[in-house]
């Protein structure tokens, strides 16, 4: 437990105590002097006395959220908290979860849950995949390397941001065998080559091209947290006009700055990517039943529906609601792979109701790692897995292929 927990843990404990104590109308001399007024003197933030002091301790992935804003630098919190303009995109992927409903059936045998999925011939005991997320040493020092180590430990499909701040090699070490690759292809074919070409040697077996940000997208939440946080930023990121350091993959490339946006990127994208390497390919950012249909047409090996956690586009549209039509447009050709807003057992199971074939998740694992390293990952996995099977268990669907498109409905 970190010194900053522990601090806090101590302190709910004593305001606990003094609160049920006899003694505290004599304490201090005051004349009145409630079990409220105690928190309220004692704790100005109210919310820290919720803060959990161990992953094991956390009862939903909300708990670890509270500690990671707590332990971690603003600027990184907000790193992760942001979506774009006033969060709308970001806030309905999560309504939309809300706004549909588990139809239960009854008197099915259950005794035996089934959360198994395959995918390219490997099975998986869990559909929940751990999405590429950039940067994960900013979270925690351990960095990507705790987030592989946790998702081997839980048995997850894990897959590696192109702007992680630990190689593929020592990412693919730390797990025990190679995971799966997020390219951002950049500009530069030349960096794109080199790159493909060191994941190939790495070992792994699937490329998952993100194309949902061609350009910059307006993060205001990420520059609201940034304005609060004192830390001299420059020592590691280089500020002043000088280039940021370049990220470990691309690394040893010819790789620019001004070459990481994507604004030319075409479909024919993937045909040229096809020619340099025999790697799965996976589309991950569509968002709509025309670009469905277009990346089964130029052969990709699944579709990962996303719009970045809301990063990306403020189209205010949610994940959940793209689905069906996804699903329509590939016509079961390839598998489908969902993210956005899943944070309860209930939105996986709602996923795989739309279609889904595989559900991914982002902050909530940021969370985790942010708020206790590998631990904090491997409960953050532990709950969602958990929440799913007791989700599938009460609503009588014992295989994830039990779970259709009647065993949701839509709320108004
Ligand atoms: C802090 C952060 C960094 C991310 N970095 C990447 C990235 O490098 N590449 C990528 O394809 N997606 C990235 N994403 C998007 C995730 O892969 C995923 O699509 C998204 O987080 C899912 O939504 P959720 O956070 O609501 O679960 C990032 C998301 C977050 C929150």
């Amino acid at each position: 437990m970190s010194d900053l927990i522990q601090q806090a843990v101590r302190r709910r404990d004593f305001l606990r105590w003094l609160a049920a104590s006899p003694l505290l109308p004599y304490l201090g001399g005051c004349d009145v002097f409630s079990a409220g007024d105690a928190v309220a003197q004692e704790a100005p933030r109210r919310a820290l006395d919720d803060l959990v002091g161990s992953a094991a301790e956390a009862l939903d992935i909300f708990d670890m959220e509270k500690v990671a804003e707590f332990v971690m630098p603003p600027a990184h919190f907000g790193y992760i908290q942001t979506g774009v303009d006033g969060e709308e995109t970001q806030h309905n992927n999560r309504a939309g979860f809300e706004r549909l409903y588990v139809r239960p059936r009854r008197l099915v045998d259950v005794s035996t849950i089934d959360t198994r999925v395959t995918l390219f011939g490997r099975e998986w005991q869990s559909p929940i995949i751990v999405a590429p997320a950039g940067s994960q040493r900013a979270f925690h020092a351990d960095g990507e390397l705790a987030t592989a180590r946790a998702a081997q430990a839980r048995g997850h499909l894990q897959v590696l941001s192109s702007v992680s701040s630990t190689g593929v090699e020592a990412v693919n070490g730390a797990r025990g065998e190679p995971v799966w690759y997020q390219l951002y292809a950049t500009s530069n074919w030349d960096v794109t080559q080199a790159v493909v070409a060191r994941v190939r040697e790495a070992g792994c077996p699937t490329l998952v091209l993100t194309v949902d940000l061609p350009g910059n997208s307006n993060r205001l939440t990420q520059e609201r947290w940034k304005r609060i946080d004192d830390r001299d930023c420059a020592s590691c990121h280089r500020e002043g006009g000088q280039a940021p350091p370049v990220k470990p993959m691309y690394q040893g490339t010819s790789y620019q700055p001004s070459d990481f946006r994507t604004a030319g990127m075409t479909w024919d994208f993937i045909g040229r990517l096809r020619g340099i390497t025999d790697q799965r390919i996976i589309v991950k950012g569509l968002v709509t039943r025309e670009d469905a249909e277009l990346a089964v047409e130029h052969g990709v090996d699944a579709v990962w529906v996303s719009n970045h956690g809301g990063r990306s586009e403020g189209s205010g549209r949610a994940t959940i609601d793209a689905l069906p039509e996804m699903v329509e447009g590939v016509q079961g050709r390839v598998p489908v792979i969902v993210d956005g807003g899943i944070r309860r057992g209930t939105d996986v199971f709602k996923a795989m109701a739309r279609g889904a074939t595989a559900v991914a998740i982002g902050r909530p694992y940021l969370w985790g790692l942010g708020a206790f390293g590998q631990e904090g990952v491997e409960r953050v996995l532990q709950i969602l897995q958990t929440e799913l099977e007791i989700t599938m268990q009460l609503a009588g669907t014992p295989s994830l292929a039990d779970i259709g498109a009647s065993s949701i409905g839509a709320g108004s």
